[in-house]
């Protein structure tokens, strides 16, 4: 009854220029691990999943890329979206799928694109949130304990006074501002989310037609025609016309039956230039550089990538981004990484 949803069509704009539209950072390998991030996650669910029961949703500009990145995957698995509109509308699509396959199904929802260390920990929290999924109707997240008022993270108010392992949230709140994120971290019982959800198929769908009832609707119409010729014709259609909102905002914020499990592996986002930072190997004054050859001189924290071999030196710079790609050069201060999502928007347009 194991199912797997690998989210696979974000563009990773926070890691522009490496991650771009054409090639968004779960196909690259960030880490220089010999695999990317993508082939990582899937060998990772497949431990504990059966490898024809993940699925892999993704815009239908990525689906040559994850044939040529997972040769195991049959084409079925990959679920296209003709149009970019963020996690909501493909997980419940994705879910309406699996019910049909499956209608005791229970499920995880894993980000492609993420680092996570001690595959046996992680197998061994999946497994536990599997089986209270399938005895009672919750839709649990694993949250992390954090370690700054990071505002890219969604943050999950968890009941104090619960001794399980397994606690009973009192809010999700996606993204909270810096101050609210700080106020957060000081009171102690929030933690972060991982953006790994398990669910049954049950579950997640009454969520939707509680709280989404335009998109439950939306997708339902298609419902006969899911896992057939005619599923493709209904889907280019209509898919566009759902509302772009991530599943953070649509179902976790409003559902009341929300649970989380601290994990106990190992987790990093890989979400900006900062926390791949953290995971490379740095020198003495805590630069990490990938690629270039550097002359450094009081230079500290900088995180700097460039064509393999260019030369590059640096005076008096600390806590700086500095990446060469192509005709693009990025020059940008760590601490306000998460704009470069927004300035690379700007750009486009
Ligand atoms: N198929 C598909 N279609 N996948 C998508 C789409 C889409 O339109 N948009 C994003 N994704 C994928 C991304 O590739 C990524 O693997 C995952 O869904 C999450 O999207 P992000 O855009 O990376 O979300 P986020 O980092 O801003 O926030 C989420 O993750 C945080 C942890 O990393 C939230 O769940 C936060 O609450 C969480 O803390
Ligand atoms: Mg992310």
């Amino acid at each position: 009854n194991y199912y797997a949803i690998l989210m696979a069509g974000g563009i990773g704009s926070r890691f522009w220029p490496v991650s771009t539209r054409e090639f968004p950072k779960q196909f690259h390998d960030m880490l220089g691990s010999g695999e990317t991030l993508i082939q990582k996650t899937f060998s990772r669910l497949s431990q504990i999943i059966p490898k024809e029961n993940i699925l892999i949703l993704t815009h239908e500009s990525y689906n040559d890329l994850i044939l040529e990145q997972l040769p195991m995957v049959k084409q079925d698995q990959i679920v296209l979206e003709p149009a970019m509109r963020n996690t909501a509308p493909c997980i419940l699509y994705a879910s309406l799928k699996i019910k049909k396959l499956n209608p005791n199904a229970v499920m995880v929802v894993a980000p492609s694109d993420h680092w996570i260390e001690d595959e046996m920990q992680f197998v061994a929290n999946l497994q536990r949130s599997f089986d209270l999924c399938e005895r009672e109707e919750t839709l649990m997240t694993l949250g992390i304990l954090p370690t700054s008022p990071n505002t890219g993270y969604g943050y999950i108010e968890f009941d104090k006074l619960d001794s399980r392992s397994i606690k009973k949230v009192v809010q999700f709140r996606e993204k909270p501002d810096f101050k609210t994120a700080r106020r957060f971290i000081q009171s102690r019982n929030y933690l972060w989310n991982a953006g790994i959800f398990i669910w049954s198929v049950r579950s997640i769908l009454k969520a939707f037609e509680e709280f989404q009832p335009e998109m439950f609707t939306l997708f339902m119409e298609g419902y006969e025609a899911y896992n057939s010729d005619k599923e493709s014709a209904f889907i280019q259609e209509n898919y566009p016309n759902a509302d772009n909102i991530s599943i953070d905002y649509a179902i976790m914020e409003n559902a009341k039956n929300v649970y989380v499990l601290p994990a106990t592996f190992d987790w990093n986002d890989l979400g900006t230039w900062g926390s791949l930072h953290e995971k490379l190997p740095k020198d003495d004054n805590n630069n990490a550089v990938v690629n270039a050859n550097v002359l450094l001189q009081n230079a500290s924290n900088n995180i700097i990538r460039t064509a393999l071999g260019k030369q590059v030196i640096v005076d008096g710079l600390d806590d700086y981004i500095i990446v060469d790609k192509d005709s693009i050069l990025l020059i940008y201060p760590k601490s306000k990484e998460q704009e470069i999502k927004a300035i690379v928007s700007q750009l486009k347009s």
